[in-house]
């Protein structure tokens, strides 16, 4: 087992990343501050997952309830939030509960959420189930839901108290959802780890194939860059974490415009993160030769790299105007200097833009 921490003063946490995690108490109970639990799963994963975790938490004399989501985007919403507070309030759990979310990033997103309103503010731990969630959305405390017009626009910080990502349970993951992973950890060697691209480079191969060793490497190393960009910058308000949103915008625009839940989360940011690519080459930043290595990475990931033929560049920008980056209306977007060296900026030429959104294929075929 390797161990990270997040390092935020007295809310700092620790990351712990290996094989067989769920099985082992020790991993979990010390960090359940007071008697009560409620676990947080959805209709994939918990009848995967959750028992050996509740019989953990029995065993150990504590007071549990768990309920279960609906698997989806599509419920990250505030009537399927509302679950959450109804088996909270059911329990009659008190301020000294702690919450468990067992699920890939929905069910973190809403669990955090929950935890950070329900009666002003509880405890949770992360159980990350996806690649995605292990290597982003159960680190660095931002929750929410999503609304039907803008993803993920209502939220709070609320840092876990620790994050169990356990390698294992890697191995039931749909195919698909290890690309939608991939695409995060693509993410860190773009914005700011090079050295890490190149490892990519070498390794994708082994990923793709499930290497437990190598999935364990890139996890460890997508947390160390998370973890220390939201030591930089916990709340988002100097322009360090919002690297974290590299090929978001787009991928937002994409998720919200073609109906959660429709494109994965994680393919929309690795389509997203192309033509932020194509944006930068546009800009003068990139070489052609830099777009085509994100694009053959992206590829080799198993991830789309075309944007969807029916969302026009009209479309897309009315979404892209509803971004938490955006200022005074002004949009603002992650775009990258060079491979490894991401910014934000509001310069980027407005033709520019209109021409990577309505690149289409071509976007595809100018790498
Ligand atoms: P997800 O939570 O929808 O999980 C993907 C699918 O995999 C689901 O069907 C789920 O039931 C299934 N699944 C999960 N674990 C499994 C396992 N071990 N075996 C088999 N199936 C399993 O999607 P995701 O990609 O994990 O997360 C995407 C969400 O995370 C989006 O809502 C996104 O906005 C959010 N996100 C948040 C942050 C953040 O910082 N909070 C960062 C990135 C993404
Ligand atoms: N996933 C973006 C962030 O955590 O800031």
């Amino acid at each position: 087992m390797q161990t990270l921490e997040v390092q935020l003063g007295e809310r700092s946490y620790p990351i712990f990343i290996g094989e067989s995690l769920l099985a082992q108490p020790d991993c979990l109970l010390p960090w359940i501050r007071g008697r009560q639990v409620l676990l947080v799963s959805n209709a994939t994963v918990a009848p995967l997952y959750a028992a050996q975790i509740l019989k953990i938490l029995r065993d150990a004399g504590l007071a549990v309830a768990d309920v279960t989501l609906p698997d989806g985007e599509q419920f990250k919403d505030w009537q399927h939030l509302n679950l959450i507070f109804d088996a909270l309030l059911a329990a009659r759990f008190s301020r000294k509960v702690t919450l468990i979310a067992l699920g890939g990033g929905v069910v973190g997103d809403m669990t955090g959420f929950a935890a950070a309103c329900y009666q002003r503010g509880v405890d949770f731990i992360q159980i990350p189930t996806t690649l995605l969630s292990q290597v982003d959305s159960s680190v660095g405390g931002k929750t929410g839901i999503n609304h039907p017009l803008g993803k993920n626009m209502i939220g709070a910080f609320q840092q876990p108290r620790a994050v169990l990502a356990d390698t294992s349970v890697l191995r039931s993951l749909p195919e698909r959802e290890l690309s939608a992973g991939l695409a995060e950890v693509i993410k860190y060697g773009l914005i700011r780890d090079l050295p890490f691209l190149a490892w990519l480079e070498e390794h994708m191969e082994g990923l793709m194939a499930r290497d437990p060793a190598l999935l364990a490497e890139a996890i460890r190393r997508s947390c160390q860059n998370k973890a220390e960009v939201v030591a930089a910058d916990e709340l988002e308000q100097n322009d360090v974490r919002a690297l974290l949103n590299l090929g978001h915008t787009f991928g937002h625009a994409i998720e919200t415009g073609m109906g959660y839940g429709s494109w994965l989360h994680g393919e929309a940011v690795g389509t997203g993160m192309l033509m932020a690519a194509d944006l930068s080459w546009r800009e003068g930043w990139l070489s052609a030769a830099d777009v085509a290595r994100v694009r053959a990475l992206l590829v080799r990931a198993g991830l789309p790299v075309l944007p969807p033929a029916g969302l026009s560049a009209d479309e897309f920008l009315r979404h892209m105007a509803v971004d938490k980056k955006n200022v005074d209306g002004r949009l603002r977007l992650v775009l990258l200097r060079s491979l490894g060296d991401a910014w934000v900026t509001d310069t980027a030429s407005p033709q520019h833009l209109r021409a990577t959104l309505e690149a289409g294929a071509a976007l595809g075929m100018m790498a």
